[in-house]
């Protein structure tokens, strides 16, 4: 077993945000959250990359429960999964190729890090992550300049840094247009098909966790309600997780990635890259 989770909870004061999650994974997998909002899609990945602590429950990734770990094997757990967000959390005046390097930060000394002083090893590293996902070009700008989709890649590109097994991503499409949520999307999937890594995504749209995922669990107040593959999403299973209200309509789900070309020339050039 690669990955289980075993009765996971997180309460804040009465309200369980996470409510016995249990789910397991017996091989990296890509893996969709879908719910709406408030569903505790969130807090479930702040507290398997342990940012936030389980009130109780475990999670045994490779028979170790993550969830007890403390100094500095917790900080290793952390940097086996890395975390990516909707708002890509880059510092925005930084160049790009420093903020991938971010990713190594706590193994480095204070000193080094003032300096920006980096080893060059690390450094073609960087470049060579940056290269993979297209955006070579982009490592001396700075952050704030790049478009919403190259943001996320190098988001992306610093989680890679760290040469995670999981990568947990919260919501890494919800800002951007739907030509860069697909690029973005592809870039993960790309980094499951081909190194294998577990990835990990809450995703607030129906026909995006259809198109990418293997597997996808469904939260609602807190609980698993659906874990499946996309084939058995079907629009009852939908509406079970998104709520039977009459206004449900899986347009209000979708980002209209679906509408544009399954092969634009910029993802196949990408795909070559
Ligand atoms: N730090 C917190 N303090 C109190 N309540 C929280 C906190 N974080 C999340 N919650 C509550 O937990 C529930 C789940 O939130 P969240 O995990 O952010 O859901 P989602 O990501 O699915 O939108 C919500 O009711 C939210 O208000
Ligand atoms: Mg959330």
């Amino acid at each position: 077993m690669l990955l289980q989770a075993d009765s996971v909870t997180r309460l804040f004061g009465a309200k369980a945000a996470v409510d016995r999650v249990t789910f397991t994974l017996d091989r990296p997998a890509f893996l969709g959250i879908i719910g709406r909002s408030g569903a505790g899609k969130s807090t479930l990945l702040r507290v398997m990359n342990r940012m936030t602590d389980a009130t109780s429950g475990r999670i045994l990734f490779d028979g170790t429960d993550v969830l007890a770990l403390t100094g500095p094997a917790r900080r290793a757990w952390q940097s086996q999964c890395a975390l990516i967000f909707q708002q890509f959390n880059l510092v925005p005046r930084l160049d790009v190729a420093s903020n991938v390097l971010h990713g190594i930060l706590n193994r480095r000394s204070t000193l080094a890090t003032m300096f920006n002083i980096w080893p060059e090893g690390d450094i073609l590293r960087a470049l060579s992550i940056l290269d993979r996902l297209g955006i070579a070009e982009q490592a001396p700008k700075r952050a704030e300049a790049l478009s919403g989709g190259q943001q996320q890649r190098v988001a992306i590109a610093r989680a890679l840094m760290q040469d995670p097994k999981v990568i947990l991503a919260d919501e890494p499409i919800a800002s951007l247009d739907p030509m860069n949520a697909q690029i973005v999307m592809d870039t993960l999937r790309r980094i499951h098909d081909e190194d294998g890594r577990t990835v990990i995504a809450n995703l607030h749209t129906l026909d995006t966790a259809r198109r990418y995922c293997d597997r996808v669990i469904g939260m609602r107040d807190g609980r698993v309600v659906f874990d499946g593959t996309p084939d058995q999403l079907t629009t009852g299973a939908a509406r079970d997780i998104y709520g039977a209200d009459a206004s449900f309509s899986e347009s209000a789900t979708s980002t209209s990635i679906n509408a544009l070309p399954p092969d634009t020339a910029y993802a196949e050039a990408m795909v070559r890259a």
